[in-house]
């Protein structure tokens, strides 16, 4: 009788945040579209729904943190947390696995699992590391430590706006930055994420290396090792949803009937937070822009509140049907549809990614970690969006959005982000850059 060839396995080991969670689950998609079997290793800690994905297998592992660990504000904690006590589960489960056949080709892990660092080399198997940030951020949190020495990440407001000498593109101000309380628990990661992504198999980025050659350039220069932009992940396969939060679909029937391109969406991405006084300048900034608004408010995201309770009572009714608050959205829908005309967002590399292949221009209120180096790239380099540099005040945002939405400025914001669109939509195309990196990697995974 004849004999069906077995897939080859791909195991992938995925961290347990939205922002990684998406472009992990979108990666296996690719991979299984590309006839290999997926093996998808997940903490018990926000977990994605496996239903959505039939085609895959799902091993879930204890990862161990208590209630009040998962609930820590300080998210490099949680990081540091996950990857001390996912040691002994991880590699209990990968040798389970590697013990059945078929052998896994490779392991594929998120780089915030650095412990993952010789662990996988001691199995006897490759492994390959997903950065899920862009090229040009990467390149600036590989000279950290040389930032760290030079004492730009710990300097003074006066010298926030002088250039940085080894990144011509960003300012002091722009350098990757991380929400803790304990500035050497960020460097701690980095140490760890550098060196982990140094000893790999390979970096696979959510990116466009035709967006971001010289940053290439750069990046291969100070890594020995091979690199795969095949971004962007969304665009191959349209996936089922892996969203940790319920998605309020009733956006799209209000968007439905709204003109045009009229409409600016709102959303701070899954852990960026913010205080009383910017939640309300917002609010007031978006009302009084006149233009209909879709705003995300994640539970939680307003210090000391559940939710929207802070709004003036009638805030929403008094703007008769102009605007739509919910508490998470379908994000990449929401950009896509016709009446979508701006997006005001905290830059994190989903985001910014999935509005640049819509042609949404952007208004930046970055946070923490990349999303400065997005917004510098979005307002300078590339000139898709403007940035809002200075404390969240209602002008600024309702001047922000008239800008990007009714003045000649706004539309030659949104001319410039028609062509790099083009070049995401090109790059998937046969011969493209994704595209051929994409090969390279399905042979170079072959290979092993
Ligand atoms: C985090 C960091 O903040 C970011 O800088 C880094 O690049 C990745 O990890 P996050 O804050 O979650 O990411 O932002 P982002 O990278 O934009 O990812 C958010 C994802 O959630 C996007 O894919 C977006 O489509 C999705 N989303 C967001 C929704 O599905 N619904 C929403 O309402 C908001």
């Amino acid at each position: 009788m004849e004999t069906r060839e077995a897939k080859p396995v791909i195991v992938l080991f995925a961290f347990p945040l939205q922002g990684h969670l998406n472009p992990m689950i979108q990666l296996a998609n690719i991979f299984f579209n590309r006839g290999f079997s997926i093996t998808l290793i997940h903490t018990h800690f926000n977990s994605p729904n496996s239903s959505n994905f039939p085609h895959f297998t799902f091993v879930s592992i204890p990862d161990g943190l208590s209630e009040s660990e998962a609930s820590n504000p300080d998210v490099i904690d949680i990081l540091h947390d996950l990857n001390s006590k996912c040691v002994a589960p991880f590699g209990d489960c990968l040798k389970k696995l590697l013990s059945e056949e078929p052998k896994a080709a490779c392991v594929i892990v998120d780089a915030l699992w650095y412990f993952t660092d010789g662990l996988t080399e001691n199995f006897g198997i490759p492994r390959i590391v997903l950065r899920t940030i862009n090229l040009s951020a990467f390149v600036a949190f590989s000279k950290f430590h040389v930032l760290r020495e030079k004492g730009y990440l710990s300097l003074q407001d006066s010298q926030a706006d002088l250039p940085v000498p080894e990144l011509p593109n960003l300012r002091m101000k722009d350098l990757p930055w991380f929400q803790t309380e304990d500035p050497r628990s960020g460097d701690t990661l980095q140490i760890g994420v550098m060196k982990a992504l140094k000893s790999s198999s390979g970096i696979i980025f959510n990116a466009i290396e035709d967006l971001e050659t010289e940053q290439l350039d750069q990046a291969l220069k100070e890594f020995p090792v091979s690199f795969f932009s095949i971004g962007p992940f969304h665009r191959y396969v349209s996936a089922s949803s892996c969203s940790l939060l319920t998605q309020d679909m009733t956006c799209l029937s209000w968007l439905d009937k709204q003109t045009p391109n009229s409409v600016i969406y709102a959303s701070l991405g899954s852990i960026a937070s913010i205080d009383e006084s910017e939640f309300l300048e917002i609010a007031w900034g978006l009302r009084n822009s006149n233009q209909p608004f879709l705003w995300v408010v994640r539970p939680g995201s307003i210090h000391g509140n559940e939710w929207i309770e802070i709004l003036p009572k009638g805030f929403i009714e008094n703007l008769e049907g102009r605007c739509k608050i919910v508490k998470w959205a379908p994000q990449p829908e929401v950009l896509a549809h016709r009446a979508t005309g701006g997006f005001l967002t905290h830059c994190g590399w989903n985001s910014t990614l999935e509005g640049i292949c819509e042609a949404i221009p952007m208004i930046c209120k970055p946070s923490f970690g990349d999303q400065r180096v997005n917004a510098r790239y979005i307002s300078d380099v590339w000139k898709i969006g403007l940035h809002l540099e200075n404390k969240i005040e209602r002008l600024e945002i309702e001047n922000a959005v008239r800008t990007l939405m009714t003045s000649s400025e706004g539309e030659e914001i949104r001319k410039r982000i028609l062509p790099m669109k083009e070049t995401a939509e090109q790059c998937l195309k046969l011969g493209g850059s994704s595209f051929r990196n994409l090969e390279n990697l399905i042979a170079y995974i072959l290979s092993f």
